[in-house]
C-alpha cells in the first residue's frame, strides 16, 4: 500500500467534535505503539530516517506541520493541520517532519514496538537499499 492521506470519522456535535480510529479498520495495520511529538522549537526538523518494518499513521492533533516522504527518487510534501485525517506511511520510505507551528501536537501510531534495529538512519544506506525497488510515491 502506498503513502496516502486517510480521512477519519468525524462526529460533528455542537458540544465539540470527535474523531477516532480503530486498529486494522481505519488504518491498514494493527497498532502496537503510540507516541507523540510536542514542544518542538521553531525551525526544528524531526524524524529524518526510514523504517524497515514499521508502518505508521501520523495525525496532527493540534497545530500544523509538513511531512516530506522520499522513496529514493521522488519526494512528496504533505501539509497536515487538521485532527480528522492523517498520513499513512508504509515501511521503506524516508520521511521527515518540518515547519512545525508553535504548540503543534503530532500523534504517531505504529505497527511495531520500539526497535532501534528497525531504523535506517543513514541516507546512503537507504538509497542503496532502494536501488532495485520501483517508485513508491
Ligand atoms: P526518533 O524516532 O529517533 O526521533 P525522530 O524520529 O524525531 O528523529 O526517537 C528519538 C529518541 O527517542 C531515540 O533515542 C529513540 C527514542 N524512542 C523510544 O525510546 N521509543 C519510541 O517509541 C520512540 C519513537 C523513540
Amino acid at each position: 500500500m502506498e503513502v496516502k492521506i486517510i480521512e477519519l470519522p468525524k462526529i460533528l456535535d455542537p458540544r465539540g467534535n470527535l474523531s477516532f480510529l480503530e486498529s486494522g479498520n481505519h488504518i491498514p495495520f494493527e497498532i502496537r505503539r503510540t507516541y507523540w511529538i510536542y514542544d518542538v522549537p521553531g525551525g526544528e526538523i524531526r524524524g529524518g530516517h526510514a523504517f524497515k518494518e514499521q508502518n505508521e499513521f501520523i495525525i496532527v492533533l493540534s497545530g500544523s506541520l509538513d511531512i516530506i516522504v522520499f522513496d529514493g527518487k521522488k519526494e512528496k510534501r504533505f501539509s497536515l493541520n487538521r485532527s480528522y485525517y492523517g498520513l499513512y506511511i508504509p515501511s521503506g520510505l524516508w520521511r521527515h517532519m518540518e515547519n512545525f507551528a508553535t504548540n503543534t501536537l503530532a500523534l504517531v501510531v505504529s505497527s511495531t514496538s520500539f526497535n532501534e534495529n528497525d531504523y535506517i538512519r543513514d541516507k546512503d544506506e537507504f538509497l542503496k537499499l532502494r536501488l532495485d525497488e520501483k517508485d513508491r510515491i
